[in-house]
């Protein structure tokens, strides 16, 4: 496939939906499928026409779904398999698509796979897991090796029927599934046919980096004072998961017209990225990275109340990175954060100046090219939450890591500290909705509290406020899918200007059209100089009907996108 091909996921706008928080519409607390069918007009108010649908199947919740029990029927938190049918027949009366969550990683422990595969060690379903003996070292057993799960302490769960350890590189409740069984795959592809079937319109596959592991098994030498140490390379971006995946497009997605976009996480490099997603290598269609995600000290904080300062000149080389290395060999997802990061107003914004600051972030990631994917809450400019305790969270992961600290020593407060600004719970409270009780997402107390910001931040309000963020976003969408520009937003080539400046991030889209989009990341005035004459002034979050480029003055978070002469 060429890169112009013109393909409907190119165009596409997406938004990203955590069914949990979105909208609950039966007072219950909890968001659902009939939720997300309230809300689909306001969705396609907003711009968007496609969307990525968090885990809806059964599951004991675990991981809020991403531990699946039953990969053919819908949670009874979220609806029905009725629900899930109506919400794809209304969605496509409104032009926009659905794509759901495709979990292959791993299954639930009371998924009927495990149940059957932890009996016994000459069970069939045994291979469709990963099972290994324990170790022994200085006469005592120990884990099958030292590799560290994501979510806190090993990546190995002991069971105590057989005696032996399955992996788990998630939580105790997610043991991973064996990929190089043939059928596990024939299981997956058969379950991901159901739901096409059914006419979604694709899938984010989660976790996909992670479906082959290395068999050797052999301790990782990496240096690290854990205990188990945090060598992802066992088992992530490793060769032989090529092979699955083109073997999944060959059998399933070749035969529908339909998109993928792969979570491959941070670490994977743009040759891996064309590997993955190249526009021939018949695997996938975009892929995930967190590159840019991680670009100012949140992970570095020496103090909970240290500030949190965004480092531009790494953004930049990021953006950079993926925005030509990728061009014309494979394609892009462009998302600001997901259900798994902090809210990116809390980030790179500045929560003082919501709606200036949001401005700015969404005209600096939506006028590149890629496939769009907002997160809900986004468009109004939603912060983190102010977590105080250890209750306050819900997330598996922060419960298990917070045991760990609090047992190596750790100071409670400290930890909540640091853990309030990188948790990905702040992206999970409900949807605001209104300044009403529990911001209109429900009528109960929800399953997950909101943010008390509520009274000031809330989709009611700036729907009525013409300078509100929200409907920044829609003119944004709006000039994106203009039919003068689209093909330049979409298609056109991206070359960045004022390469050294680290407070001013720009760059020019090329096609038909030459638009300029100059975004300046921080509160303060800036001058730069730009050998360009506008034309038209496309859009500004400060209303400016002109700009000379040659004496810019640039207002704080001053943004704007013009058309070249
Ligand atoms: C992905 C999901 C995350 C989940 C994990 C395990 O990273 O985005 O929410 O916990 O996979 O499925
Ligand atoms: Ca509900």
């Amino acid at each position: 496939m060429s890169f112009y091909e013109k393909k409907w996921w190119k165009e596409a706008i997406g938004y990203q939906i955590y069914l949990r928080s979105f909208k609950d519409s039966n007072d219950d607390g909890i968001g659902d499928i009939p939720g997300i069918i309230e809300k689909l007009d306001y969705l396609k108010d907003l711009g968007v026409n496609l969307l990525w649908i968090c885990p809806f199947y059964k599951s004991p919740m675990d991981d809020n779904g991403y531990d699946v029990s039953d990969f053919y029927d819908i949670s009874e938190d979220y609806g029905t398999l009725e629900d899930a049918k109506k919400l794809i027949h209304e969605a496509k009366l409104r032009g926009i698509r659905i794509i759901a969550d495709l979990v292959m990683n791993q299954t639930s422990d009371e998924h009927p796979w495990f149940i059957e595969s932890r009996k016994s060690k000459d069970n069939p379903y045994r291979d469709y897991y990963i099972w290994q003996k324990g170790k022994i070292v200085d006469g005592k057993e120990v884990e099958p090796t030292n590799w560290a799960s994501f979510f806190g302490g090993s990546c190995w769960q002991k069971d105590e029927l057989t005696g032996e350890y399955y992996m788990k590189i998630f939580s105790k409740k997610m043991p991973d599934l064996n990929w190089a069984n043939p059928n596990v795959r024939k299981g997956m592809f058969d379950m991901a046919k159901f739901w096409l079937d059914l006419g979604i319109d694709g899938f984010r596959v989660d976790a996909v980096a992670h479906i082959a592991r290395s068999t050797e098994f052999e301790d990782s030498t990496m240096e690290s004072t854990s205990k188990y140490k945090p060598d992802w390379r066992k088992f992530s971006n490793l060769p032989r998961l090529h092979d699955y995946l083109k073997e999944f497009n060959q059998e399933v997605l070749s035969k529908y017209d339909v998109m993928t976009v792969g979570e491959v996480g941070g670490g994977a490099l743009p040759t891996e990225a064309i590997e993955y997603a190249g526009l021939n290598s018949n695997e996938l269609n975009m892929v995930f990275n967190f590159d840019h995600n991680w670009c100012n000290n949140v992970w570095d904080l020496k103090n909970p109340e240290d500030p949190v300062i965004t480092n531009l000149a790494h953004m930049k080389d990021m953006f950079e990175k993926w925005q030509t290395n990728l061009y014309g060999k494979a394609w892009n997802p462009l998302y600001w954060l997901n259900h798994d990061q902090p809210r990116v107003m809390s980030q790179y914004g500045n929560v003082n100046k919501r709606v200036l600051s949001g401005s700015m972030l969404a005209t600096a990631l939506y006028f590149m090219w890629g496939t769009p994917f907002i997160y809900q809450g986004e468009e109004i400019g939603m912060t983190n939450y102010p977590f105080k305790t250890i209750d306050d969270f819900n997330d598996v992961s922060v419960k298990n890591s917070y045991q760990i600290a609090i047992s190596e020593g750790q100071d409670k407060d400290r930890f909540i500290g640091f853990t309030a600004h990188r948790s990905r719970d702040n992206a999970r409270t409900p949807v605001q909705w209104k300044n009403a009780p529990c911001g209109g997402f429900s009528t109960v107390k929800p399953w997950f509290q909101v943010n008390p910001n509520y009274v000031s931040i809330n989709v009611e309000d700036e729907q009525k406020d013409p300078q509100s963020l929200l409907n920044y976003y829609k003119k944004v969408l709006a000039l994106r899918k203009h039919p003068d520009y689209m093909d330049t937003f979409v298609y056109g080539t991206y070359e960045q200007v004022l390469r050294k400046d680290t407070t001013v991030y720009g760059y020019i889209r090329k096609q038909d059209k030459h638009v300029l989009v100059i975004t300046n990341f921080f509160d303060c005035s800036v001058d730069v100089k730009l050998d360009y004459h506008v034309r038209k002034v496309l859009l500004s979050n400060y209303n400016e009907q002109h700009y000379d480029l040659k004496h810019l003055h640039l207002r704080p978070y001053e943004s704007f996108v013009v058309e070249l002469e």
